[in-house]
């Protein structure tokens, strides 16, 4: 595992935004998987803007969705969708018959999941997915305890991810499953980059990335990927005894 610490939350992101710029650089056609929530906001902003000002079309890119709230229409300014289509899709004029999301609002999710199995396997894999992780330590919604052999899969969602997720809403929202591509998924992808970024995630990014590897602490899949990368702020690296590898960081 690679393990970047950057001085803040701003050199945290635009080091992740070069390395969404940069894939696609490399390939055009390449099949981007992104989390939503508050860590990865800014590298998308400052990733869409990079692609504008130096001329980086996306638009043969494929985007997977990682996860979505069950029951939460795509109106709901909560939701992933709707978060990836402002911060994303529409910025770099994306075209929906290359965005593949799961619907959380269809009657059938076991249908959504094996959809999005079909369409990972059909665009050949993913070449880069970045992924935030959870106060528990989750990814995508892979919470603790989760078999990492699982793909996408529908999961009821722990305390914490169930009162942590109420600061995406605008008011009180009753939450309680998860749609989320598995942690096979995860694993499979090409190039894997982990972001973390504030003191609240250090407990977590401690465990995840210094203690044993086991169940309960999904996000530790990180360490087990050939291509896996950490990028995270020095505060959310404030109990690590890791140090930064190469390339130096800022
Ligand atoms: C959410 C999402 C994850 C995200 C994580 C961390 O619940 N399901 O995909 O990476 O929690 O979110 P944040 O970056 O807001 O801390």
């Amino acid at each position: 595992m690679q393990l970047n610490i950057f001085k803040d939350y701003q050199t945290l992101s635009l080091h992740a935004a070069e390395a969404i710029v940069e894939t696609v650089k490399s390939k055009p056609t390449a099949v981007l998987c992104f989390a939503t929530g508050d860590t990865p906001r800014l590298a998308y902003e400052l990733a869409a803007k990079k692609a504008i000002n130096e001329k980086v079309d996306f638009t043969l890119c494929t985007f997977i969705g990682l996860d979505e709230w069950v029951g939460i229409p795509e109106q709901n300014t909560g939701s992933c969708r709707f978060f990836l289509e402002n911060l994303v899709f529409q910025p770099l004029l994306i075209e929906p018959a290359r965005i593949h999301l799961f619907d959380a609002m269809s009657a059938d999710l076991d249908r959504e999941c094996r959809k999005m199995d079909e369409a990972i396997a059909e665009t050949g894999g993913i070449d880069l997915m970045i992924v935030g992780v959870g106060l528990n330590g989750h990814i995508g919604f892979n919470e603790p305890g989760v078999s990492p052999e699982l793909y996408a899969h529908v999961i009821n969602l722990d305390n914490i991810t169930l009162s942590t997720g109420q600061k995406y809403f605008s008011g009180a929202t009753a939450l309680k499953q998860g749609i989320t591509l598995g942690l096979k998924q995860v694993l499979q992808s090409k190039k894997l980059i982990l972001m973390a970024s504030g003191t609240k995630k250090a407990k977590v990014i401690q465990k995840a990335l210094e203690e044993p590897i086991n169940n309960d602490m999904p996000a530790g899949i990180i360490r087990t990927h050939p291509q896996g990368q950490a990028m995270i702020d020095e505060d959310a690296a404030a109990l690590l005894h890791l140090q930064s590898t190469a390339p130096a960081s800022e």
